[in-house]
């Protein structure tokens, strides 16, 4: 066994759940550090050739749920040819894999400006994993007015966790709003079409009967980086400003390749 790299830990498969034939996610033990809702982590395995591959993953779950931080909930795609996520598609309950040992990344609630009250979270595809963490927090629930989760999908099988967002609803009452779209088949209660273009006609704004405003509105854009290009060229015309820590916006990304 080659030797572990510095900064990976040995984790074990605790469980998985399957979405469609190449989304599911998987439920990992292993002795982390505390992580804040929103981060990511590596997952990583030896390939065939007995080298180390490692790719970010972020983590599903708050790191307040009940049975404790170290307890790691992942949604996953199997890239076709993707070297690592083929690998992982494969992980049964027992089996081994390697996680980092300290999770990383800003999408955090930290990171939003304190006199934001309207929070839009919009993703794409597995990308709506950290933003389920961060709506599993009880300081999102308490702090926000309005909190609108936009998943963008390709199919209606891709619209994954109904069970967990219908509980955030009820939770959250009237606080909370769940954008569904699905781009490529009609699917009742779905929007169709694309992120950019939902936000550029008003279309997104109307569906969630939330009023865009510079003043209260912030934005977090995660998945696919041709979708947060577009988005954030989009939120630029329409008067938002990117957030920097320096000099506080409106938006904020995460590219998942
Ligand atoms: C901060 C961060 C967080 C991430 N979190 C997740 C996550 O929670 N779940 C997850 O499945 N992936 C996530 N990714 C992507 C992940 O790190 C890998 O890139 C992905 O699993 C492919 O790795 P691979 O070795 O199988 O494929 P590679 O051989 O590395 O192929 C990469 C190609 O796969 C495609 N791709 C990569 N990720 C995705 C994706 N999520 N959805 C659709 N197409 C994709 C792109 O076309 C990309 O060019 C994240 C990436 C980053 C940077
Ligand atoms: N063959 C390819 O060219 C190609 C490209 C990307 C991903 N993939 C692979 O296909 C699998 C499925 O991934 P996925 O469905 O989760 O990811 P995805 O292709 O990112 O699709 C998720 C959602 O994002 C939308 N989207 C794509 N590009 C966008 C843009 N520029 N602006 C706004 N929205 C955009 C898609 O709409 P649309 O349906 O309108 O695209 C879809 O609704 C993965 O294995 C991935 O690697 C293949």
């Amino acid at each position: 066994m080659k030797e572990i790299p510095h900064g990976l830990i040995k984790g074990r498969v605790t469980g998985r759940t399957e979405w469609t034939d190449n989304e599911f996610s998987l439920r990992i033990n292993a002795p982390v550090e505390p992580y804040l809702a929103g981060q990511f982590t590596k997952l990583a395995l030896l390939n065939g050739a007995g080298e180390w591959v490692r790719r970010a993953y972020s983590l599903v779950n708050s790191p307040n749920h009940k049975s404790g931080h170290q307890d790691m909930e992942f949604l996953l795609i199997s890239v076709s040819d993707g070297e690592l996520s083929s690998q992982l598609r494969n992980l049964q309950r027992g089996d081994t894999v390697y996680v980092g040992k300290q999770a990383a990344g800003f999408m955090t609630l930290a990171e939003i400006p304190a006199h934001i009250t309207d929070l839009w979270l919009l993703s794409t595809g597995t990308a709506i994993g950290p933003f389920l963490s961060i709506l599993d927090e009880l300081e999102t629930r308490t702090r926000f007015k309005k909190i609108v989760l936009v998943h963008a999908v390709r199919t209606k099988a891709e619209l994954v966790y109904q069970s967990k967002i219908e509980q955030i609803a009820d939770s959250y009452k009237d606080k909370f709003v769940y954008i569904p779209i699905v781009s490529r088949e009609q699917c009742a209660g779905a929007l169709r079409g694309r992120i950019p273009q939902l936000l550029q006609s008003g279309l997104l704004a109307e569906s969630a009967q939330v009023r865009l405003t510079a003043e209260n509105s912030f934005f977090y854009l995660c998945g696919n980086p041709d979708m947060v290009k577009e988005t954030s060229e989009q939120l630029v015309l329409l008067g938002y400003k990117k957030h920097l820590r320096r000099k506080p916006g409106n938006f904020s990304s995460e590219n998942y390749w």
